[in-house]
Formats: structure tokens, sequence, C-alpha cells
């Protein structure tokens, strides 16, 4: 007779009242949060402090590495009860092989919950988060997190550590790459989105993950755009740009919250208990646990709030932090913080709570190796279906920045074309930061994707031109004669993925290397040359924007960016994507966004006036707009309409505009609606998005699209801090991109 997990556990129970654990959970879990409390309690009844601290403590496996390098023996750990959780392990062999320890060896047999960095996509890589926002389509977002969850559960995974939706302001940052972008409301529209991709409606089916909303709060806000600095900034815009994404995701249900790095106003998140204990759970009501970033505990001592590992426990377990992320500190301070009465027990007792609820939601009570199915794992990965999404996905997120003439689309039927730059055959890069278990080796390059869409007659020359960051000028040469021989080049310039992620802060963001002097010495052979980026955050692109006739921003579009890539530059899909992230002139511009204040002495461009808020060398615009991104056709934009020009309380504000698709192509638009609020109690943005329609328009043909929005909408965070609106004039803006609307105003009473 073979024995289940559950069989061989019973036999070894010694204490009769453990019986209560499998009496709970013989059975599949009910959806109603109370009756997971009540098993959770029923087992918290049986457990040791030392094991229930044990379930507050998270451990990485040594199979990936995410942080700072660790040698726990998490078998070890696991075997004595003292692991409730591990990250970065998979296959359904090796995440079998550590529950098994779990199940059959530790006193309670308690499963595991595998976590990982699951951020866009899994083992199918999708492009980057930051392009993947560009791309408008909240649709393919989720679909995409589906996907993802769809092919970490296959391998084990149950937990996934995203999303990401800090807000950031300044591309210096690397981990700009990884959320949506610097609008509040558009991150908070995707961070509801991918938390329903991951979580579905079911955690207990074997293809979801419960997602974790991540750096809460603030992390994209460091000064100077330097990893883990200090954030420093009001309530308003703490509350009003910051933190509702995060809100987004908590009121989409994720099931668990990870602290930030940073401190915010003089308080690390990890020991933030107005942050977690007030603000997420009192007043947003979020039931799930939080856990912290990578070791975030033990950096309380460096930040300088806690003298020592002992007291950086207490502080992180009194403000609300359930879950130790690989600091080990939990484990070995919180027994003895409790004797001495510096913790309550209680407050242990309801961190496990909430992490053995999430257990039971994920169904892990009544099957440990739900996640770890063979069968799935051969045939739900990287499948043609995925493949198919990924490049559409790729295509999808590209932003069309210049197209002097036209010069793009480029005809499929050309005879010869040079494919040239550090970027045009780079596999593994294209695979962008935080790729998860992605392989560069099966990534589609750009170069394979010209191959692909090209028939074999069409002669393609390759160059490298030079390095992504080196200073060598030694190869221009040979490009600029490739470029000489060919009809039309494609230059593929940008960073390498590891210039941008974490721990990746650049001090100049301009193209890296000598690659600027490529592009010069190519367009100048060649002036039939479209350049391809691929990059994780904004560049400063102004000398390049200066001589490229076209210039396609591509980002990191994933294992099938190659492809998706061709598709957009031989006109088999027309652009759609807009900047959700402004690109700035230069370094000395930064931070810059587009909702940004008027001040009191605000430029007015057509005015050469001294004493104006500006630069003496530099206009205040950036190079592209937020919004911005450029189609193969054109739209003409009515003006827009109101269906009444004063309104209240209970009102629904109704705006139209008609958007004409003018060109000879047919085309999807991007139309964005931003409001304005003249004159507010205290000030308010020059723009604020609240809305977007994206829609396919034929060619010749026109749309007409309604906007609704109600005061409510119109709410902020008053000098008080009350979040209500005022009466007065506000100004309905709807066009391509925050720089280039129509305008219409109305009154609300
Ligand atoms: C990152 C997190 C990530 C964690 C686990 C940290 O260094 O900041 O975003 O989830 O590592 O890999």
């Amino acid at each position: 007779m073979t024995m289940n997990w559950k069989s061989k556990a019973l036999l070894s129970l010694t204490i009769p009242g453990l019986i209560t654990i499998f009496q709970a959970c013989n059975h599949q879990p009910e959806s109603a949060n109370a009756v997971y409390e009540q098993k959770a309690d029923s087992i918290i009844k049986l457990m040791t402090l030392e094991e229930k601290i044990g379930q507050l403590s998270l451990f990485t496996s040594d199979w990936d590495v995410t942080g700072p390098v660790m040698n726990n023996n998490y078998i070890e750990l696991i075997k004595e009860g003292k692991a409730g959780a591990i990250f970065n392990a998979y296959t359904v062999d090796y995440v079998r092989k550590l529950q098994k320890v779990a199940v059959e060896e530790s006193r309670l047999h308690i499963p595991l919950i595998f976590g990982y960095d699951v951020i866009h996509g899994h083992r199918t890589i999708f492009p980057i988060p930051l392009a993947q926002a560009c791309s408008w389509d909240l649709e393919s977002i989720e679909h995409s997190e589906q996907i993802a969850a769809d092919e970490a559960t296959a391998e084990g995974i149950n937990w996934t550590y995203a999303p990401m939706v800090d807000i950031t302001r300044d591309p210096r940052w690397g981990r700009v790459m990884e959320g949506a972008g610097e609008d509040t409301w558009l991150g908070s529209q995707i961070s509801a989105t991918r938390v329903k991709g991951f979580q579905g409606d079911n955690l207990a089916a074997n293809n979801t993950l419960l997602a974790c909303v991540k750096h809460f709060a603030a992390y994209g806000a460091p000064e100077a755009g330097r990893d883990y600095n200090t954030v420093d900034m009001s309530m308003q815009t703490l509350f009003g740009n910051y933190l509702p994404p995060y809100k987004a995701a908590v009121d989409a249900g994720v099931g668990s919250v990870m602290t930030s790095f940073n401190e915010i106003n003089g308080t690390p998140s990890t020991s933030n208990a107005w942050l977690l204990n007030n603000i997420l759970r009192k007043q947003w009501g979020f039931s799930g646990f939080v856990v912290t970033d990578y070791t975030s505990i033990n950096e309380l001592i460096p930040h300088g709030v806690a003298a020592d590992s002992a007291d950086a426990g207490k502080l992180a377990i009194n403000a609300g932090v359930d879950m130790d992320m690989q600091g080990n500190i939990y484990n070995k301070f919180l027994a003895s913080l409790v004797k001495q009465g510096k913790v309550s027990e209680k407050t242990i007792d309801e961190a496990v709570k909430r992490i053995l609820v999430a257990k039971y939601k994920l169904g892990l009570f009544s099957d440990p190796y739900r996640y770890c199915s063979i069968e799935r794992e051969k045939t739900e990965i990287m499948t043609p279906e995925h493949m198919t999404f990924a490049r559409k996905f790729a295509a999808r997120s590209c932003v069309l920045l210049k197209n002097k003439n036209n010069i793009l689309p480029l005809s499929s039927s050309v005879k010869s074309i040079a494919v040239i730059g550090p970027l045009a055959d780079a596999k593994q890069e294209m695979l962008g930061s935080w790729s998860a278990a992605g392989d560069g080796n099966k990534c589609i390059s750009l170069l394979e994707g010209v191959k692909n869409a090209l028939s074999p007659n069409t002669k393609i020359i390759y160059e490298k031109g030079c390095d992504i960051n080196d200073n060598s000028t030694a190869n221009i040469a040979k490009a600029v004669s490739a470029a000489r021989s060919a009809q039309v080049v494609i230059l593929a310039l940008g960073e390498s993925r590891d210039m941008s992620g974490e721990a990746a802060s650049r001090s100049n963001i301009d193209l890296p290397g000598v690659q600027q002097m490529l592009a010069e010495a190519v367009v100048k052979a060649n002036p039939n040359t479209a350049i391809v980026l691929f990059n994780g955050r904004p560049l400063t692109l102004t000398n390049l924007d200066a001589i490229a006739p076209a210039i396609l921003e591509a980002w990191f579009g994933g294992t099938e960016a190659g492809n998706g890539v061709a598709d957009v530059l031989f006109g088999k899909y027309n652009p759609s994507g807009r900047l959700t992230m402004t690109f700035p002139r230069n370094m000395g511009q930064i931070p810059i966004y587009y909702n940004h204040k008027n001040t009191g002495r605000p430029v007015d461009p057509s005015k050469v006036e001294k004493y104006k808020s500006k630069y003496i060398d530099c206009s205040n615009d950036p190079l592209y707009p937020f919004g911005y991104g450029l189609s193969y056709t054109t739209f003409d934009y009515s003006n827009v309409v109101l269906d009444k020009n004063e309104y209240t309380a209970n009102d629904t504000i109704v705006a139209r505009v008609s958007v004409m698709n003018s060109g000879k192509v047919n085309g999807e638009e991007v139309i964005q609606l931003y409001v304005r609020d003249v004159v507010g109690e205290v000030t308010r943005p020059v723009l604020e998005l609240k809305g977007f329609k994206k829609v396919f328009i034929p060619a010749g043909q026109s749309v007409t699209v309604t906007f609704t929005l109600t005061p409510n909408d119109l709410k902020y965070y008053h000098s008080n801090m009350d979040y209500s609106w005022d009466p007065g004039v506000f100004e309905i803006h709807i066009g391509p991109n925050s720089a280039q609307t129509k305008m219409a105003r109305f009154t609300l009473k």
C-alpha cells in the first residue's frame, strides 16, 4: 500500500490534539475567511512558540540569487519547523522534495508556500512591465499574468512577488522597468489588473498565484534616483500620488504586501506601524499578510532605528510585519523578545494566523502538492499559444518616437538590409531584468526576427559596430561600410539588461558607451536608417533624436522580442504604444513628469522673460511627453464637447470627442482624458490623467468616444488631509498625449 503524505504524517503523530489539523484539512477549504481563521486557530493552539515563529520565516533556496548571498541550510530549517515559506525554488521535482520535508519530517507537517519573482512571465517572458504599461492594453496585461501564473504554478510556485506598483518620476532609478511609470491613475488600473490576472477568482485553483503587491511604500521616489535611498515627501504627495496603486491592489483582493527598503519621512517601511497597522490594515481593511523585502529587518540597524538585531525584530513585528524574508531575525530573536515581554504572543499568533489562512486559501492543507503536477509541467510551459501571445504583446508594447518622411514601416521586398548595433544580435538581453526562469537562449533576437520576416532572397548583413558599454570605436568603420552597402539599415541600440532593475541606478542616462558615435556614423553613411532601442528606462535621447530619421522604442520585449519588433518594423503591426514615463531632454530636468504643479511663475514659452520658473539653458518641456507615441497613420481630434457647462454633486460629467483616422492605414489610438482643477484649496497639478480609451479606427473612418466622470474623480487631499472635491472651475483635456490636448471648461457647483 502506498501512503500519501497525510497517512504518513498521521502515523508519526504523538500529540492527540494534532488530529484536529487533519480534520481541519480533510476537505476542500471553504471560501469564507472565518472558516480558515477557525482552522488556523486550532493549529495555533498546538504550536510551540518556536514553531509559530517558524511560520513567520521565509528563506531563499540556493537556486537563484535575488539579494545578498546567504548560506542558510534551508532544508534543515524546514525539518525543524523553522521555515514557513521558501522562495527561489521551482520545478516540480524540487518543490515536491522540499514540500515533502515540510509535511513529512517537520513535527506539525504544515505545508510550505513557494514564492518567486514572477514579474513579467515565468518561462515565456513578456515585455518588461514598463513596456507593458506603454501598451495601455489592460486586457493583454491581465492575460500575460494569467499565462505567467499558469506556467509558474506548473512548476511548483504558488506565490509571486508582484505586482510592483511603485510610482516613479526619476528615470535614473533602475527599477522603473518593473513598474507602470509615472502616473498614479494608470498605475492603479494596472495594479488591480495584474492582481486579477495572477489570482483569478479562486486562489485554490492549481493555476493561480497568490500575488504580493510591492514595495510598500513609495520605494519609487528615492532621492536622486539612487536605489534604496531616502524618501521624503509631503502627505499630499504620498497619499495623492504614491499610495493609490497599492490601495488599488488591496481593493482588488491582493493576498500579501511586501514592505519596501526605504524610509519615508524618517521611518523605514519595515518598522512603520503607522503605514502597516494603521493605513494598510485599519484604513484600507487589508486582511492578508505582510512580508518584508530581502533582509529589510536586518537593515533597520544601518538605517539607524534599531540598536541591534533583536531590537530590529521587535520593531518589525510590532509594526505589523508578519514574515521575515531571509533575515533570520524572527527565528533568532522573537522567542526571547516574547519571554522578555517586549513582544506579545498575541501579536505572533495574529501573524501566524494570517499566514496559515493564506495556506488554506491556496488549498495547501488539502493537498500540499497541488502545484506539483509533472503533467502540467510538461504541457503548459512555453506553449505555442503563449509564444504567439508573447509576440503580439512585444509588438503592442513598442512606442514609435520618431518617423521622419515615414521611413517606417520598411518594405519587406527590400533587396538588402544591414542590421547593425550591439543589441541587434543579443538574445539574452531581450529578457530584460527580473526574468524569472526565462532562458535567454530561447529568445528571438532582432536579427532573427528580421530574418524571419524577410524572404531568403533578401541580403541581410549584420555588424555589431560596438559593444553596449565600452569605449572602443574599432568596429565602427565596418558598420559604416555595411550601412553603405545596404538599401536600408536597422540600427539596434540601448542598454544591457543589467543596466536597469534592482541596484542598477544610473547617474547618466545617455546611450552608453560609443553608441551615439556609432549612430552618427551609420546615419551619415545611410540616411535610410531606422533606430530600434532596447532599454529598461527612459534615456536622454536629444542627440539621437537630432540625427535619427526614425526611432522605435522597443524596451526589452521578452522571449519573442525579435519577432514582435520585426512585425512593427515591416508594418505587420501598426505601433500603438504610448509612453507612460516622460523622456527628459537632459539629466538636469529630472525629476520630470507631466502632472507637475504650475508654480507662481509659470513659464510662457512664447515669451522670453527672466523671472520665470525655467532653465536658462534648456526648455522646460521634455523631449517626449507622457502619453506620446506615433502611429503609421494620423489621427485628427474634434473639439471636446461636454453635455453641460455646469454640474452639481450628483451629476455625471459626460465628455465626447470624435477622432478621425486621416491616414492610409488602419490603426489604434490611445485617446487620453486629463483634468485640471483650476483653483484648489491647495495647489493642483496642471493635468491629471483620469481616463483613456484604446480604439481601433479603420483608415478614413472616425469614431466618437464618450468618457464619463463623477465629482468623485475630482477628489484630492486637502491641507487637513480631507479627501474631497471643491466646487469651482475645471478643465477637461482630451488628446493623443499630455502635451497636445483640446480643452473644454465646466463649473461644478
Ligand atoms: C527585491 C524584491 C524581490 C526580493 C525577492 C529583493 O531584493 O527588492 O522586489 O521580490 O528581492 O527576490
